[in-house]
C-alpha cells in the first residue's frame, strides 16, 4: 500500500491503494460510480491477474512495481488518441529522470522501451458502463530484480533497479507520473505532438506489422502508424510492429 503519496493534487479525486488486487484494470471496470471532477487512481501491490493488450496476461504478481489503473472522464472524445499518447509521454519523461544514457523510447502503440528492454506496458479500456469514462491501466517495472522475472521474459524486460542499481520509492515515481500527465494534457498538442514523436522507439527503421513490411515513417497526430512500403503510404489504425 502506499500512503499519503498523492495529497495535495487536486486533480486526484480518489486514491485506492491494495495490497493485493486480480487487476487494477479490472476493478476500475467494477466500479458502478463515476469521478465527478478529476479522476480516480487505483494502485495495488501486487496483482495475481494482470492484463496486457490483445488478452495476454502481464507479469506483475510482484510488488516491485508501480501497477495503477486510472479512471478518468473522456472529454476530448474527438481524440482518443490525446490520452495515449499523454500518459506515454509522463511515464517516458518520469523514467528518463532515473538517469540513463540508453534512450528511453515509447514503442508504438502502448509499451516504454529502455534501451532495447521493456519497461512499462500501458492498457487502454472503455468503462463497460459509462461509455465517456477511460481507464489508464499503465505497469512500470521498478524494483524487481532480474531472477525475480519469468526465465522467458528476462532477455525482453528490465526495471529501474535493473538499470540504475538503485531502488526507487513507488510512491514519488507515482506522484511523479501523474503531476507530469497533467501537465502533458494541458499543453499545446502540436508540441506534445512533436515531443512523442521524438521519443518514438525505432522511427525510420525497417517493420513488419499486420503482414506488411516497409519503413516506420511516424506516428500521425490521431495515433495512427504511417508505414512506407514500395512507394506506397500506409496509416496502420492497430497492431504490434516487429522491428527488423
Ligand atoms: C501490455 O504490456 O500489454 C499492457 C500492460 C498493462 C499493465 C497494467 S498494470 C495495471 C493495469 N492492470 C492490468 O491488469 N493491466 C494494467
Amino acid at each position: 500500500m502506499i500512503p499519503h503519496v498523492l495529497s495535495g493534487l487536486s486533480f486526484i479525486e480518489r486514491f485506492y491503494s491494495y495490497p493485493t488486487l486480480p487487476s487494477t484494470n479490472e476493478t476500475a471496470k467494477a466500479f458502478r460510480h463515476r469521478p465527478a471532477k478529476g479522476f480516480y487512481c487505483i494502485q495495488a501491490d501486487r496483482q495475481t491477474a494482470g492484463r496486457g493488450r490483445r488478452g495476454a496476461s502481464f507479469f506483475s504478481d510482484t510488488p516491485g512495481g508501480l501497477w495503477v489503473s486510472l479512471v478518468t472522464a473522456l472529454t476530448d472524445t474527438a481524440d482518443h488518441f490525446s490520452y495515449n499518447r499523454a500518459v506515454s509521454l509522463a511515464i517516458t519523461l518520469t523514467i528518463a529522470q532515473c538517469g540513463t544514457d540508453l534512450p528511453i523510447a515509447i514503442k508504438w502503440p502502448n509499451d516504454i522501451y529502455w534501451g532495447k528492454k521493456k519497461i512499462c506496458g500501458i492498457l487502454l479500456e472503455n468503462h463497460p458502463l459509462f461509455e465517456d469514462l477511460l481507464i489508464i491501466g499503465f505497469g512500470i517495472n521498478v524494483n524487481i530484480r532480474q531472477d525475480e522475472f519469468p526465465p522467458q521474459l528476462r532477455s525482453l524486460a528490465t526495471s529501474i533497479l535493473i538499470e540504475t542499481g538503485r531502488k526507487c520509492s513507488l510512491g514519488a515515481l507515482l506522484r511523479t507520473v501523474l503531476k507530469q500527465y497533467m501537465v502533458v494534457l494541458a499543453a499545446d498538442k502540436q508540441k506534445v505532438h512533436a515531443l512523442y514523436s521524438n521519443r518514438l522507439y525505432g522511427r525510420g527503421t525497417k517493420i513488419t506489422i499486420n503482414g506488411m513490411t516497409g519503413t516506420f515513417s511516424s506516428v500521425e497526430p490521431d495515433g495512427q502508424l504511417k508505414l512506407v512500403t514500395g512507394g506506397t503510404t500506409v496509416l496502420v489504425n492497430s497492431g504490434s510492429p516487429v522491428f527488423l
